[in-house]
């Protein structure tokens, strides 16, 4: 008898379900820590180079509905993690601020990106 027996079966597609409903949550609480008021007072240190309310090119590109486009100026897709990477690395013409910024510093301005 090579039958699946239909109550394990079930049971399994339920805590499935359990487990993948329950990760949907953390996930959202995580990428939810930043303080975009905060993150505001952080960006104008920034806003010399980068305008917040147009994506017109300052310096550096403008940062205006940032999280809406597909890709940077690198070509990277436009994730949080990405644009985390921009801001520690610097680019041609924008300075490194992996040791400028605190972790919680770069969690409020990537929370203020998200709202441009
Ligand atoms: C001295 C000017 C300058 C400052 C200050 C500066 N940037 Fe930039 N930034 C640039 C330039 C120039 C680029 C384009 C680099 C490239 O071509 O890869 C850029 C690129 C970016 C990008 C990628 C945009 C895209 O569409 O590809 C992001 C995001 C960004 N900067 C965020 C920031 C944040 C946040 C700060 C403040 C912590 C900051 N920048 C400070 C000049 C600056």
């Amino acid at each position: 008898m090579s039958e699946a027996n239909p109550t394990k079966m079930n049971r399994f597609r339920t805590w499935a379900l359990v487990a993948a409903v329950a990760a949907v949550p953390a996930v959202g609480f995580a990428a939810g820590k930043g303080d975009a008021g905060k993150g505001k007072a952080v960006f104008a240190q920034c806003s010399v180079c980068h305008n917040a309310d147009s994506g017109e090119k300052k310096i550096g590109p403008g940062l205006k509905g940032l999280f809406k486009r597909e890709k940077l100026g690198t070509g990277k897709k436009v994730t949080e993690a990405n644009v985390r990477a921009t801001v520690d690395d610097g680019g041609p013409g924008m300075p490194a601020y992996k040791e400028m910024l605190s972790d919680a510093e770069k969690d409020d301005l990537i929370a203020y990106l998200k709202t441009l």
